[in-house]
């Protein structure tokens, strides 16, 4: 995909701020620090227009970025990050659920996991829940450049084990460092997204 154009749009904290322009929605899901925003930075060739951080639980809100007025990338809040409070962890839950469950425009979840690791049961009940609802997944095993190419085959069959991964999803090695897996999750999307 050619990027002619993108730009962050609205934090939104509530479904009213959500965009009325109907245009095809790609949601990235993941533990706090997994990578979500450097993958959208990396798919479209920016440094930093989705705000990344070493530091988990920066991103609090549903942030939309418009890419070549084609389609929407929507940075969610990471969960499973401790020290964000029970009460915060709630209300993300409701505020995501909602959207995840309610959102006509959603046409595909990229759910990011670190390839270097099992996933955590947060990760196993965030893919569970999300087939149980029927959307449709690409899960993508982040921080490839991590670990040796090598060991990638393996890596990624513990996380589908561990997952009960359905085999009509995809599942894509990724890496925003080196850019591995950019053309392939691209094509992707652009299939589940209609364009
Ligand atoms: P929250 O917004 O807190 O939920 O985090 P996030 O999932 O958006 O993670 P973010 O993109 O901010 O990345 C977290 C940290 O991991 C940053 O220090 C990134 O530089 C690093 N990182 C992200 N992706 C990769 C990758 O593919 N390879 C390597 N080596 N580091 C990565
Ligand atoms: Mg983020």
């Amino acid at each position: 995909m050619k990027i002619m154009n993108a730009e962050f749009i609205i934090s939104a904290v509530s479904p009213a701020q959500y965009p009325l322009d109907a245009l095809p929605e790609v949601a990235l899901a993941g533990r706090s620090n997994v990578g979500k925003s450097s993958l959208i930075n990396r798919l479209i060739n920016r440094k930093n227009l989705a705000r990344t951080s070493s530091q988990p639980g920066k991103t609090q809100t549903l942030n939309y970025y418009r890419i070549n007025d084609l389609l929407y990338f929507v940075d969610l809040p990471g969960y499973g990050y401790a020290k964000v409070s029970k009460t915060r962890r709630e209300e993300w839950g409701k505020f995501i659920e909602g959207y995840l469950t309610g959102r006509d425009e959603l046409k595909l979840l990229v759910h990011l996991i670190d390839l270097r690791h099992p996933p955590t049961a947060d990760d196993i009940a965030m893919y569970e829940w999300s087939k149980h609802i029927g959307l449709t997944v690409c899960v993508v095993g982040t921080k490839a450049d991590k670990i040796s190419k090598g060991h990638w085959p393996k890596h990624a069959k513990i996380i589908k084990d561990k997952l009960g991964f359905d085999p009509r999803d995809s599942f894509v090695v990724f890496s925003s460092e080196t850019g591995k897996g950019r053309e392939e999750l691209w094509e992707i999307i652009r299939e589940k997204a209609g364009l």
